[in-house]
């Protein structure tokens, strides 16, 4: 335990908590939507009227607010899909700094689309937040992968989402009636944005570029020590330089790889598979149904003030001020809903993301994250847009879709996906290389000389 906190050095941290305030950036845009459905509706309606002489049909308005829902995450899939475009060009560290001006954009779209009049607007800043985001999936848990110490890597791994969940409340926090979710600030609530990119762009520049980036890609094996003495507070870096030249003189053997290798060659197929599935049973869990849509599910199912809950779901240990006015069904629907996301983020929320860097060595890496990213938010986009469609047509049976995607997920994860914890990338990568579906029984012992055969 003392050893570990002797790990979690001053720069080390400030590296993680400055790469992370991109998954807050990312987690608030995916929260604030949720509580001012309301009077955004109600901007668009006016809006509507003011063009077109005649208010919006029902089923207009229920299309343009998917579509402003659901177009964060079609920015997401361009956005993840050229992660790799950015990181070995411009380093992890600086690929996060440029990304911000789009979040800067975005905000200028969406805080001033009301006086513009135009949902359009809004609509374009949301595509442009959700580029961002789409970067910010890819470069944060790679970033944070590559700067931990492998004792660390998981637990700082789940940083990113940690990250995400607290932007996400505060988004829902800030989106209440009372604070911005209101009439006239709503422009306000969605221009935030500008605020944790701004703070990022101040810390950033202070934190290291990743050393495996320097030693591996750019050959800048000084710059790389130093880096890591820095991170690693200690002058004694051999034992990570090693490992990195390792996996560096494994990625000289590996050809170049490109996306479309990681679906032909034996040697990635099976662990692309692994993490193409975790991101499908992140999403096609519905969490994303709960953070987009959960004031207007709380609604439908009798809660009172649906925003009160919605916030709940972000802090999950909540009591509710209205509890007593509330028939049973909708407690029910609140503890299934607080639950749900509990459990979610012990899981299948944090995994997926740092999981990715976990099973693939420095070559294939990007071309993974861009396939990853491309499925998750791929299929974050088929729930946000498909949700309401799906839900006025089986109204609450449509969670039932949910559970029974997350059985087939769960059978998959128990027996496809091995034991990460404690291993370096390249004892991982060479458990897969060994062609073991069966990693999952090894114990570490077995599989850490599973790895070290591989060498040789
Ligand atoms: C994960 C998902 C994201 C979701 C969040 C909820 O990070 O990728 O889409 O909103 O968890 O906590």
């Amino acid at each position: 335990m003392l050893f570990l906190l002797k790990q979690m050095t001053a720069r080390l941290m400030l590296a993680v908590g400055g790469a992370v305030l991109g998954s807050l950036q990312f987690g608030y845009n995916t929260g604030v939507i949720n509580a001012p459905q309301k009077v955004i509706e109600e901007f668009y309606n006016e809006t509507w009227l003011t063009r077109y002489a005649e208010p919006i049909t029902a089923g207009t308005l229920t299309t343009l607010w998917s579509l402003s829902v659901a177009i964060f995450s079609v920015g997401g899939m361009v956005g993840s899909f050229s992660v790799g475009l950015f990181v070995n060009r411009f380093g992890r560290r600086n690929s996060m700094l440029m990304s911000n001006s789009l979040a800067f954009l975005a905000a200028i779209l969406m805080g001033f689309s009301k006086v513009a009049y135009s949902f359009e607007m809004l609509i374009l800043g949301r595509f442009i937040v959700g580029l961002y985001s789409g970067l910010t999936t890819g470069f944060v848990p790679m970033y944070v992968g590559e700067v931990s110490p492998t004792a660390l890597r998981g637990a700082l791994g789940t940083f990113h989402q940690l990250g995400i969940v607290v932007g996400i409340l505060i988004a829902q926090v800030f989106g209440m009636d009372l604070i911005m979710g209101n009439e006239s600030l709503w422009p306000l609530l969605l221009g935030f944005t500008f605020i944790p990119s701004l703070l990022q762009c101040i810390i950033l520049p202070f934190a290291p570029e990743s050393p495996r980036f320097l030693l591996i890609n750019r050959n800048e094996e000084n710059k790389a020590k130093s880096v890591l003495k820095k991170l690693r507070g200690t002058t004694d870096v051999s034992s990570d330089l090693q490992e990195m030249k390792e996996e560096s003189r494994q990625m000289m053997r590996e050809k170049k790889v490109t996306i479309l290798e990681l679906f032909r060659s034996p040697l990635y197929q099976q662990p692309i598979l692994i993490a193409i599935v975790l991101q499908l049973s992140q999403q096609l869990s519905g969490i994303n149904a709960v953070f987009y849509y959960s004031t207007s599910i709380f609604e439908k199912s009798g809660v009172e003030q649906p925003v009160y809950a919605t916030i709940g779901s972000g802090v999950v240990n909540t009591c509710l001020a209205s509890c007593d006015q509330m028939a049973w069904m909708s407690y029910i629907s609140i503890i299934a809903i607080f639950g749900f996301v509990a459990f979610f983020e012990i899981g299948p929320g944090p995994i997926p993301w740092f999981i990715v860097a976990e099973l693939f060595s420095q070559g294939p890496r990007p071309a993974a994250f861009a396939i990853a990213g491309l499925s998750n938010w791929t299929s974050n986009f088929i729930v946000g847009m498909g949700f309401q469609y799906v839900e006025q047509l089986c109204g609450p049976y449509v969670f039932i879709i949910f559970t029974v995607l997350l059985i087939l997920f769960f059978i998959f994860t128990y027996f496809k996906v091995p034991e990460t914890r404690g291993r370096t990338f390249d004892e991982i990568a060479s458990g897969f290389r060994q062609g073991g579906a069966s990693q999952s029984d090894k114990t570490p012992d077995e599989f850490h000389s599973l790895g070290a055969d591989s060498q040789v």
